[in-house]
């Protein structure tokens, strides 16, 4: 019986021991979901020809994610950063699009082109993930109005009518030429452009297409030549819009360029050579210039980094959502989406920004900067004088 008693005992100390650390596994479980890390991926051209692209994203995402989580996170809660490659291809956009949603990570910084973040947007909206993209320019993206959109970056409607206005203002006798990727982007600012000449009563003379990544212009230039076009408006990227340049200017054809942010890379003059000398490009104001930017953009050139066209934009994406998780109160995407879009002001490296509803930011900046050469030779940008 006493046998039978201690072993009964040694059960009931077992269970009771199994039940305590159940009890206590429960309970540190349940307070590492409440500060569980919050999944952001970054998603745009990690490889490739646009990969300096992707690596702004990535540079930019990733910095503010370590000085959010270096200062306690969100919530108290750290942000986990994934970097993902979409290959500036809309098919593998849309699969990364799927593959985030059924991996449960429901913000995105991204996409960077339009192509890619347009039907990537759908797909994120119906899976209850929000995407802040630093980059994607298309009016579209957020004129479908869905809940899950927003952006750091401008919109082409806004650029590319500066860019048609200014064309028009200050060149008013010339030839114009208009000239588009054919991608989403690339049509959309080219369209903008056009609209604003027309409506300044300059049409253009010569609208085409280029294809991207062709390499070889000579026959558009041949057509340049023919038509006696003076000014090109250039609506697609920098690997193209480079060699386009610089084969205008080895075949002896003197054309003023003008291109808008998907052609702005600060390394462009090895694309185009010394004829990038005097090519405008309109985008939206200068944000290293901008002293929300400062200590960051001190600590990136002391990486050896200079964070231009697209890393602040990414940084402040980062930011932007943050903030939001903390307007809202909560992870949940949607409620974060509703803060964002609320119209209160979101401290970021761009300065305070504030969001209508369909996602687009209040603040519409955009200046027109050209390629200056410097004493030492290099070409630089710089603003150009209205
Ligand atoms: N602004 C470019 C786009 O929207 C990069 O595709």
């Amino acid at each position: 019986m006493c046998e039978l008693w201690t072993a009964l005992s040694r059960v009931f100390t077992i269970l009771a021991a199994g039940l305590l650390t159940a009890a206590v596994l429960t309970a540190s479980g349940s307070a590492a979901a409440k500060c569980a890390d919050i999944p952001i991926a970054v998603v745009g051209p990690m490889t490739g020809d646009w990969a300096y692209d992707g690596e702004e994203m990535r540079r930019g995402a990733q910095l503010a994610v370590d000085d959010i989580n270096g200062k306690g996170g969100v919530r108290g809660c750290k942000i986990a950063l994934t970097v993902l490659d979409d290959q500036y291809t809309p098919a593998t956009a849309i699969a990364l699009a799927k593959k985030l949603a059924k991996d449960g990570v429901r913000f995105v910084i991204g996409h960077f082109n339009s192509g890619s973040s347009i039907p990537a947007a759908t797909i994120y909206a119906k899976n209850n993930t929000l995407m802040v993209s630093p980059a994607s320019t298309n009016p579209a993206l957020t004129e479908f109005k869905l809940w899950n959109v927003v952006r750091t970056a401008g919109r082409d409607d806004v650029q590319g009518t500066f860019a048609g206005e200014y064309m028009a203002d200050h060149f008013p006798t010339q030839n114009f030429a208009i000239v588009s990727d054919g991608t989403p982007y690339g049509d959309g600012l080219a369209n903008h452009a056009r609209k604003a000449l027309r409506i300044k009563g300059h049409p253009e003379k010569l609208a085409t297409k280029i294809k991207p990544g062709q390499g070889d212009f000579l026959d558009l230039i041949g057509k340049l030549k023919s038509m006696r076009i003076e000014v090109l408006f250039f609506a697609g990227l920098a690997d193209d819009f480079g060699p386009l340049v610089r084969q205008t200017n080895e075949a002896g054809l003197k054309v003023q360029f003008i291109s808008g942010d998907g052609a702005l890379v600060h390394d462009l003059s090895g694309k185009a050579g010394p004829a990038l000398e005097g090519v405008l490009v309109a985008f939206s104001l200068e944000d290293r210039g901008n002293p929300a930017a400062a200590d960051v953009v001190a600590r990136f050139r002391s990486q050896g980094f200079e964070p231009a066209d697209y890393t602040l934009k990414s940084y402040a994406a980062v930011q932007v959502v943050a903030k939001g998780i903390e307007m809202a109160g909560t992870e949940a995407p949607r409620t974060v989406a509703a803060s964002i879009k609320s119209g209160q002001p979101i401290p970021t490296v761009l300065g305070n920004l504030t969001f209508d509803a369909k996602g687009d930011r209040n603040q519409r900046d955009v200046t027109m900067y050209v390629w200056k050469k410097r004493g030492d030779g290099t070409l630089m940008l710089d603003f150009q004088s209205p």
